[in-house]
Formats: structure tokens, sequence, C-alpha cells
């Protein structure tokens, strides 16, 4: 591996003069030590698979786009890298800047790989894009095969590493998101310890979905990470008599976070770990939720450029009237004072819609009009579909993802379903919320942190514990009661619009963990 060593070239920029107070541990006790000392900004290193605008196949995309924002950047130096995807719009690519390229040792016979850094200020935020057309020639991020992605991102894992030299930006700390990137920590504390450039380099890894973890075999592992075989035991990287890439970064990672509060309690079971409960366990005291924001700009009713009618918290009467009529028009519903009620998601069935399959005809009897956007699955995808069909006027399917069209729905609707069976964070409810459309919900992960039942008092929703239909009819029957209720529903939806879910409470919340984990030693 070849690249100047410009460690703390950046030193310059990064010390900032602040009063400060130390605490010293003297014989047995804290000791507070007051005086004035060199506030070193903090370099943070963001490393994940896709990012808002450049490419985006889910949530994961949104978080780390919008959080590197949100820091605080007089404190705080994030920059992001992903991989230099070909697949990226040409309208970014054109504008990448060519920065360096270097020859990386990569698997067990192949030496002197490509990589090349490119990079692009977007927004205030330093982009950098990890380039070998060999794995990153693509017209989607992921590929069909596990094994072959493997491949891919346990190389961009190594790149992102060998990169940073290069460039001259020493991270304090790496920030890896999902199992694409779980290689780092490993490599941090394997490969790159002995390189003095990361000494005191601490990583945090965060949790999208447990899912997801990147498994194969151990030999494929040897071979591409070029790792000695004793790294390959259950208390490391083996999982099952396989490797497992995220397993690999929970084990090696100063500290470890997932995406709201209740999932972090949720992967240490049995029916949400994943089979990685036991070591969620084990490590609970580096394990932190963080409940996601939304970006509230592009987000805002009050500015949307897709919806018929622009409206805010104190107009949203008559505009969400507007936009409802005019989503019925599109969907061909009867206008006839009956509640809309909405799903904008991926059609799998972690997302619940075999709950709603049980009792959309239920719902429809009810008086209920429904409106459904996404795809996925076939059987749920032919299940809408079929059901648009048997019900002309009460019932509206758009497969496919129309992001435009998708803010319409938002806006029209008049309550939002989202029964997931398992969610982190979820992204969905809180842009209803943020429209004005009360969600119905689950009471798992990040749904049961920013939903609240309004049923018996002052909430933003209707929600329901239990993982059936049963429940879930119960919950939507009580949002179309509510709905009837005009004073009541007018109340609601002002409270549904009054909620903060802006990054700015979720970025406090990281600046604090980042302290603590530089601090660590
Ligand atoms: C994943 C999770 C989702 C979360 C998103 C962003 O897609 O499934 O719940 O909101 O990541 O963290």
């Amino acid at each position: 591996m070849h690249g100047r060593n410009c460690r703390r070239t950046d030193t310059a920029n990064r010390k900032r003069r602040k009063k400060a107070c130390f605490l010293r541990y003297i014989g047995k006790e804290y000791v507070p030590l007051f005086g004035t000392v060199d506030w070193i900004m903090k370099n943070i290193l963001f490393a994940a698979s896709e990012c808002v605008p450049f490419i985006k196949t889910g949530g994961l995309a949104d978080v780390v786009g919008a959080l590197p924002k949100s820091l605080d950047r007089s404190e705080y130096d994030v920059r992001v890298i992903i991989p230099n995807y070909t697949c990226i719009p040409w309208e970014y690519r054109s504008q990448f800047r060519y920065v360096s390229h270097f020859y990386m040792d990569y698997g067990r016979h192949v030496e002197n790989v490509h990589v090349g850094i490119m990079e692009y200020v977007y927004e205030g935020v330093h982009f950098y894009f990890i380039d070998n057309e060999y794995y990153f020639k693509c017209d989607r991020p992921y590929s069909d095969s596990t094994q072959w992605d493997i491949e891919r991102f346990i190389f961009f894992s190594k790149a992102v590493l060998a990169a940073m030299p290069v460039i001259g930006f020493h991270p304090d700390i790496i920030h890896c998101h999902d199992w694409q990137t779980g290689m780092i920590p490993v490599f941090l504390k394997s490969t790159f310890a002995t390189h003095s450039f990361y000494w005191g380099t601490k990583s945090i890894m965060t949790i999208h979905n447990l899912k997801f973890q990147g498994v194969w075999d151990i030999r494929h592992f040897v071979y591409n990470t070029n790792l000695p075989d004793y790294m390959f035991t259950p208390d490391k990287l083996e999982f099952k008599s396989d490797a497992n890439m995220l397993k690999g970064g929970l084990v090696y990672a100063d500290y470890i976070t997932t995406v709201s509060e209740t999932y972090a309690e949720e992967i240490k079971t049995p029916y949400y770990g994943e089979q990685l409960d036991g070591l969620l366990c084990a490590r609970s005291r580096s394990l932190r939720g963080i409940l996601n924001g939304i970006d509230m700009d592009a987000n805002d009713p009050a500015t949307d450029k897709h919806i018929p009618f622009n409206y805010s918290i104190d107009n949203f009467e008559e505009g969400k009237a507007k936009c409802k009529e005019a989503l019925q028009d599109k969907f061909g519903l009867h206008k006839d004072g009956s509640p809309v009620f909405a799903m904008v998601s991926r059609m799998v069935g972690m997302k619940g819609f075999d709950l709603v399959q049980s009792i959309a005809d239920g719902l429809v009897d009810r008086g209920i009009e429904l409106v459904v956007l996404g795809s996925g699955e076939s059987q749920y995808e032919n299940f809408f579909s079929d059901l648009c069909a048997r019900h002309p006027g009460r019932v509206g399917t758009y497969i496919g993802f129309e992001p435009a069209l998708s803010q319409e729905i938002y806006a029209g609707a008049d309550a939002f379903i989202m029964p997931s069976k398992s969610e982190p964070c979820g992204l969905a409810q809180m842009v209803a919320c943020r429209y004005g459309t009360p969600p119905i919900v689950r009471e798992t992960g990040g749904l049961r942190d920013s939903i609240h039942d309004s049923t018996m008092g002052e909430g933003n929703g209707f929600t329901f514990a239990g993982y059936n239909a049963h429940e879930l009819y119960v919950a939507c029957c009580n949002a179309q009661n509510a709905y009837y209720d005009k004073e009541n529903w007018k109340n609601l939806v002002h409270h549904c619009m009054e909620c903060d879910f802006s990054w700015d409470v979720s970025a406090k919340s990281y600046e604090g963990l980042y302290n603590e984990t530089a601090n660590l030693w």
C-alpha cells in the first residue's frame, strides 16, 4: 500500500481555544481541573454503501445524506465516503473531482488493485468516492450475488482505510453503516493496527437493519481479507460455521448504535436478534439507540412542489382537503366523505403486508378508501392489483416507486398505515406526521418511539402491540371513528404537524456519543 503519511496535516484547522473542564483521576477520585485548553475539532468519517442524493435504495441513504449536515460543523469536520458506482447519475458524476489513486494489496493472491479517489463538495459536506470499475461498474448498487457483494464491500472497507492517509484526512472516528462497512472496525484493529496514522482512531458501527449481515463461507473471507485463521472463531468473525461481516463490525467497533431506543432493546432478544442477540447482550454497555430524524425542508407541505396545494400547520384544513380531492381524482376514488387510508412502502412481509392483506376487504366494507403505493413481493403486488379491480372507486393501487406520487399520498390521505413486523426506525411515519396524516402503527422499533396512541388522550396516531390482523383492524376502526369527530380530528392533525422530527435532536445525541467515543482509551 502506498500513500503519503499526512498525519494531522489538518491540525491547524482543528484547534480552537475553548474553556474546558477536565477530570483527572488522582488517588481514588476524580478531581476537576479548570483551564483554557486547545479544543480539537473532531474529524468524523462516515462510511456507507449508499447516500442521498447520489445513490439510494432505502432509508440508510437518507440518514447518511442528512446526518452530516446536521452536526455542529464548527466542532466536527464530517466527511462521507461511498463507492463510486457507475450508476450514480451523471449530473453528479460529471462534477466529481479526481483526488488521487494508488494500488492496494487485495485478496490472498491478487496484488496491486487500483483504488481511485474522487471528491465532490455538496451542500458544504465533503464526499469521497472509492473508484474501481471492476467492482463498482453496475446499474444498481447491490447485485443478486451475496458472494460477489461481499467481495466488493470487503474491498471497499479496506480501500476506505487505505485512502485516508492519501487524502490527508485523519479520522478520530469512523462511523460505519450496516454490514457493507462491517469490516472497517475489523481491519482497523488488525491489518491497520500497526499503521501509526490510525493510532487513536475509533469506530462506531450503526445497525440500520439487523436482517442483512453479509454472510459467506470462511474460505472466501480468508481469501479476500487475508486475515489470520484465528480471527474466524465464534467470538470474532465466525457465525454458524460461516463468516459474518456485520458481526465483525459489532465485535470490533468501539460503540454500536442503532436507529431507535426500542430497536436497541429488541435486538437483544431472540425474536428480533437475527441470531446475534447473544453478542448484542454481551456488548449492551456499548450499544445505544438514537432515533433518526427526517429532512424537514425536503418534506414540508408548505413548499413541496409535488403536491397540488401547499399548506402549513396554520391552514391545513383547506390545503389537505384539496390535496385529498386531487388524490381521489387521480386514483378514481369516490368523493363521498369516506376517509382515505394509505400505505407507501416496499411490499414485503416485514412491513406487515400480510396483516393488511387479511383485513383489506373488511376495511373497504366499513367505508374506508385505500391507496397503496409500492413494489416488492409478487404475492402482495398481485393482491393489491386485484383488490383495486374488485373495488372500483374504493381502492387505488400503484405498483412501483414514484417519489412525487408518494408525496401526493402523504398529503392527500387522512391516515397512514404502517403495521411493520419489525421496524428499526422507519421514516415514513414521521413524513406522514409532517403532512398532517396520523399514522396507524405497530408498537415496534422506531414506530413505538415516534408515534403515540391518541385513543385515550393526546397522541399523534393510533397504535397496536401484537403482530396480528385483528389488532390492526381495531386500530384502523379507532382511526375511522376518530375521523368522524371533526373537531378532535383537527386537533390530532395539528398535533401530528407540531411534532419535531428534525435531525437536530438526533444530531445532539450523536455529538454526545462522538465525544464519549473519542475519549475512550
Ligand atoms: C433501514 C430500516 C428503517 C430505517 C432505515 C434508516 O432501512 O429498515 O427502519 O428507518 O434503515 O435508518
